[in-house]
């Protein structure tokens, strides 16, 4: 049984789908980080002990929301004594934009698992990307890195495109693949 921890932030509920997708996918731990950047001792611990971290956030003015900044920084004490080396890292973010500056969110997050010491595992997916291409394809976004998803700005928290979340659950299922070869 592989332990993998979903640690993310969500300031109005579309992350919070998508980190509920894709633990659900490969029945992960998720650790929501509060409204003041917060998680407590338990998730901390519960990240300590996970083979897998998986970092998700919305892209807030091309960029993490201060929040899961905080969880990073306050990450700097595990950093130290090199706590998280060698764990398998993965990401997503989620924006109103297709593009939005998205990638930046992405870029940020593959940093931070680095800074660790972590092995970062790309989506692995081709895009869907023709002609005759949909918003309901799996990775029709075009993701690399990690994965990305986008909710429109006047999208529910249910609204979010089916594609994404696909995506989502495709790549969870991959996080798990790499854990188990490295850890199992
Ligand atoms: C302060 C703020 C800044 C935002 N900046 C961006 C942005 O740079 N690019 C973008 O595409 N969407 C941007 N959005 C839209 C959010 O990314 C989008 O609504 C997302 O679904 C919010 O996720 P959440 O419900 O988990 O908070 C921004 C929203 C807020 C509140």
């Amino acid at each position: 049984m592989t332990q993998i921890a979903v640690v993310y932030f969500s300031g109005y509920g579309h992350t919070k789908v998508v980190a509920e997708t894709f633990a659900g996918a490969i029945d992960a731990s998720l650790i929501e980080i509060d409204q003041n950047g917060e998680i407590t001792e338990q998730d901390w611990q519960t990240l300590n002990t996970a083979q897998g971290i998986v970092f998700g956030a919305p892209t807030y003015m091309a960029a993490t929301p201060w929040q899961f900044k905080k969880f990073a920084d306050a990450s700097s004490k595990i950093w130290f004594t090199r706590g998280w080396q060698d764990k398998v890292f993965a990401g997503f973010t989620n924006s109103a934009s297709l593009n939005g500056d998205k990638q930046v969110t992405l870029i940020q997050l593959q940093t931070l698992a680095s800074q660790h010491g972590g092995i970062w595992v790309s989506l692995g997916l081709l895009p869907a990307n023709t002609k005759d291409a949909k918003r309901e394809d799996v990775n029709n976004l075009g993701g690399s890195v990690g994965l990305l998803v986008q909710s429109p700005s006047d999208a529910s928290t249910d609204e979010i495109p089916t594609g994404d979340l696909e995506t989502a659950k495709l790549y969870a299922k991959r996080v798990q693949s790499i854990v188990e070869k490295l850890h199992g």
